[in-house]
Protein backbone atom coordinates (compact mmCIF):
# COMPACT_ATOMS: atom_id res chain seq x y z
CA UNK A 1 0.00 0.00 0.00
CA UNK A 2 1.29 3.32 -0.42
CA UNK A 3 2.85 4.96 2.61
CA UNK A 4 0.93 7.92 2.44
CA UNK A 5 -2.42 6.82 2.30
CA UNK A 6 -1.69 4.32 5.24
CA UNK A 7 0.04 7.26 7.19
CA UNK A 8 -3.84 8.59 6.72
CA UNK A 9 -5.63 5.63 7.70
CA UNK A 10 -3.45 5.74 10.77
CA UNK A 11 -4.36 8.83 10.91
CA UNK A 12 -7.98 8.80 10.86
CA UNK A 13 -8.32 5.15 12.75
CA UNK A 14 -6.67 7.27 15.55
CA UNK A 15 -8.83 10.14 14.74
CA UNK A 16 -11.89 7.90 15.28
CA UNK A 17 -10.71 6.59 18.19
CA UNK A 18 -10.34 9.85 19.84
CA UNK A 19 -13.68 10.79 19.12
CA UNK A 20 -14.83 7.56 20.80
CA UNK A 21 -13.19 7.91 23.83
CA UNK A 22 -14.65 11.58 23.78
CA UNK A 23 -17.95 10.35 23.23
CA UNK A 24 -17.45 7.19 25.93
CA UNK A 25 -16.00 9.81 28.33
CA UNK A 26 -19.36 12.38 28.18
CA UNK A 27 -21.54 9.62 28.18
CA UNK A 28 -20.37 7.45 30.53
CA UNK A 29 -18.16 9.67 33.00
CA UNK A 30 -18.23 13.49 33.04
CA UNK A 31 -19.86 16.43 31.55
CA UNK A 32 -19.32 20.10 31.14
CA UNK A 33 -22.37 22.07 29.76
CA UNK A 34 -23.43 25.57 29.58
CA UNK A 35 -26.53 26.43 31.22
CA UNK A 36 -29.55 29.25 30.18
CA UNK A 37 -32.15 30.64 31.86
CA UNK A 38 -33.54 32.08 35.28
CA UNK A 39 -35.29 28.71 36.43
CA UNK A 40 -32.30 27.77 38.46
CA UNK A 41 -31.35 31.26 39.93
CA UNK A 42 -30.05 31.94 42.50
CA UNK A 43 -27.86 28.15 42.46
CA UNK A 44 -27.12 28.99 38.48
CA UNK A 45 -26.81 32.21 37.15
CA UNK A 46 -29.09 32.84 34.00
CA UNK A 47 -26.01 32.59 31.33
CA UNK A 48 -22.22 31.86 31.42
CA UNK A 49 -22.55 29.26 34.40
CA UNK A 50 -20.75 25.91 33.32
CA UNK A 51 -22.08 22.67 35.43
CA UNK A 52 -19.78 20.06 35.86
CA UNK A 53 -21.96 16.65 36.13
CA UNK A 54 -21.02 12.75 37.05
CA UNK A 55 -22.49 10.31 34.78
CA UNK A 56 -22.63 7.67 37.13
CA UNK A 57 -25.67 9.42 37.98
CA UNK A 58 -27.05 8.37 34.48
CA UNK A 59 -31.11 6.98 34.14
CA UNK A 60 -31.56 8.55 38.04
CA UNK A 61 -29.29 5.62 39.25
CA UNK A 62 -28.32 6.89 43.27
CA UNK A 63 -30.14 10.30 42.62
CA UNK A 64 -31.89 12.04 45.58
CA UNK A 65 -34.24 14.34 46.76
CA UNK A 66 -32.63 17.56 46.33
CA UNK A 67 -30.06 16.72 44.15
CA UNK A 68 -29.42 18.91 41.28
CA UNK A 69 -29.26 17.24 37.58
CA UNK A 70 -29.04 17.52 33.98
CA UNK A 71 -31.53 15.89 31.99
CA UNK A 72 -33.06 15.74 28.30
CA UNK A 73 -36.05 18.34 28.33
CA UNK A 74 -39.21 15.74 28.08
CA UNK A 75 -40.70 18.28 25.54
CA UNK A 76 -37.79 18.74 23.31
CA UNK A 77 -34.90 15.98 22.99
CA UNK A 78 -32.88 18.29 21.43
CA UNK A 79 -32.53 20.24 24.32
CA UNK A 80 -30.89 19.97 28.45
CA UNK A 81 -32.83 21.51 31.59
CA UNK A 82 -31.30 21.90 34.78
CA UNK A 83 -33.94 21.03 37.73
CA UNK A 84 -33.72 19.76 41.21
CA UNK A 85 -35.33 16.37 42.07
CA UNK A 86 -38.17 17.70 44.54
CA UNK A 87 -39.92 14.36 43.97
CA UNK A 88 -39.07 10.67 44.53
CA UNK A 89 -40.91 7.97 43.11
CA UNK A 90 -43.79 7.04 45.03
CA UNK A 91 -44.16 10.36 46.87
CA UNK A 92 -47.11 12.40 46.47
CA UNK A 93 -46.96 16.01 45.32
CA UNK A 94 -48.84 19.17 45.62
CA UNK A 95 -48.97 20.48 42.58
CA UNK A 96 -48.88 24.45 42.91
CA UNK A 97 -52.40 25.21 43.12
CA UNK A 98 -52.19 28.44 42.16
CA UNK A 99 -51.54 27.28 38.55
CA UNK A 100 -53.94 25.04 37.82
CA UNK A 101 -53.09 21.45 35.74
CA UNK A 102 -51.67 22.73 33.09
CA UNK A 103 -49.88 19.72 32.00
CA UNK A 104 -51.26 17.08 29.70
CA UNK A 105 -52.21 13.75 31.22
CA UNK A 106 -50.25 10.64 30.62
CA UNK A 107 -52.46 7.86 29.59
CA UNK A 108 -50.49 5.81 32.08
CA UNK A 109 -51.28 8.28 35.02
CA UNK A 110 -55.27 8.36 34.46
CA UNK A 111 -55.37 6.31 37.91
CA UNK A 112 -53.00 8.13 39.71
CA UNK A 113 -54.63 11.99 39.46
CA UNK A 114 -58.02 12.86 40.55
CA UNK A 115 -60.29 12.95 38.28
CA UNK A 116 -62.32 15.85 38.89
CA UNK A 117 -60.75 18.89 36.82
CA UNK A 118 -60.43 21.36 39.71
CA UNK A 119 -58.79 19.83 42.25
CA UNK A 120 -55.87 18.13 40.20
CA UNK A 121 -53.50 18.98 42.58
CA UNK A 122 -52.06 16.11 43.67
CA UNK A 123 -49.72 13.51 41.94
CA UNK A 124 -48.25 10.38 42.90
CA UNK A 125 -45.10 9.99 40.91
CA UNK A 126 -44.90 7.25 39.49
CA UNK A 127 -42.19 4.02 39.27
CA UNK A 128 -38.90 5.26 37.72
CA UNK A 129 -39.91 9.20 37.70
CA UNK A 130 -38.70 11.57 39.88
CA UNK A 131 -40.33 15.26 40.35
CA UNK A 132 -38.44 18.17 39.44
CA UNK A 133 -38.85 22.03 39.74
CA UNK A 134 -36.16 24.60 39.41
CA UNK A 135 -35.23 26.74 42.17
CA UNK A 136 -36.49 30.02 40.41
CA UNK A 137 -40.20 28.39 41.13
CA UNK A 138 -41.73 31.77 39.31
CA UNK A 139 -39.47 31.45 36.62
CA UNK A 140 -39.26 27.42 35.79
CA UNK A 141 -40.48 25.19 33.51
CA UNK A 142 -40.42 22.15 35.30
CA UNK A 143 -42.63 18.93 36.31
CA UNK A 144 -45.46 21.23 37.16
CA UNK A 145 -45.89 21.68 33.27
CA UNK A 146 -44.32 18.43 31.63
CA UNK A 147 -45.47 15.95 34.60
CA UNK A 148 -43.42 13.81 36.25
CA UNK A 149 -39.86 13.72 34.70
CA UNK A 150 -38.69 9.40 33.09
CA UNK A 151 -35.15 9.01 35.27
CA UNK A 152 -34.43 7.59 31.81
CA UNK A 153 -33.66 11.24 30.72
CA UNK A 154 -31.22 12.11 33.35
CA UNK A 155 -28.17 12.41 32.07
CA UNK A 156 -26.31 13.19 34.99
CA UNK A 157 -25.88 14.79 38.21
CA UNK A 158 -24.21 18.12 39.18
CA UNK A 159 -21.75 18.54 41.75
CA UNK A 160 -20.48 22.18 40.45
CA UNK A 161 -19.79 24.79 38.39
CA UNK A 162 -18.12 27.66 37.02
CA UNK A 163 -19.46 31.15 36.57
CA UNK A 164 -17.58 32.34 33.73
CA UNK A 165 -19.17 35.95 34.57
CA UNK A 166 -16.81 36.00 37.51
CA UNK A 167 -13.33 36.82 37.59
CA UNK A 168 -10.84 34.35 36.76
CA UNK A 169 -9.53 34.87 40.33
CA UNK A 170 -11.51 35.96 43.42
CA UNK A 171 -14.59 36.58 42.54
CA UNK A 172 -17.95 36.62 44.76
CA UNK A 173 -18.85 33.10 44.28
CA UNK A 174 -15.51 31.17 44.96
CA UNK A 175 -11.89 31.39 43.35
CA UNK A 176 -11.18 30.49 39.90
CA UNK A 177 -14.30 31.55 37.48
CA UNK A 178 -16.88 31.11 39.94
CA UNK A 179 -16.08 27.92 40.82
CA UNK A 180 -18.30 26.55 43.83
CA UNK A 181 -19.59 22.88 44.34
CA UNK A 182 -23.23 22.43 44.17
CA UNK A 183 -24.84 20.52 46.86
CA UNK A 184 -28.22 18.59 48.25
CA UNK A 185 -30.98 21.22 49.48
CA UNK A 186 -32.74 18.57 51.36
CA UNK A 187 -29.96 16.30 53.18
CA UNK A 188 -26.89 17.01 54.45
CA UNK A 189 -24.07 15.68 52.31
CA UNK A 190 -20.66 14.58 53.97
C1 LIG B 1 -36.20 34.45 39.29
O1 LIG B 1 -36.01 35.01 38.02
C2 LIG B 1 -36.43 36.36 37.91
C3 LIG B 1 -36.24 36.79 36.47
O2 LIG B 1 -34.91 36.75 36.10
C4 LIG B 1 -35.62 37.22 38.88
O3 LIG B 1 -36.05 38.55 38.81
C5 LIG B 1 -35.78 36.68 40.29
O4 LIG B 1 -34.93 37.40 41.17
C6 LIG B 1 -35.42 35.21 40.34
N1 LIG B 1 -35.68 34.69 41.66
C7 LIG B 1 -34.73 34.21 42.44
C8 LIG B 1 -35.16 33.59 43.71
O5 LIG B 1 -33.54 34.30 42.16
Amino acid sequence: MNPNIKAWLKTGSLAVRAVCFVHIIHTYVYEFTETRGESMLPTLAASNDYVHALKKYRDGKNCKMGDCIVAVKPSDPEHRVCKRITGMPGDVILVDPSMGAQFDRLPSDTDEIDEDESFKTYIKVPMGHVWVTGDNLSHSLDSRTYNSLPMGLIRGKIVAANDFNQPFWGGLKGNFWGFRKIGNSFVDED
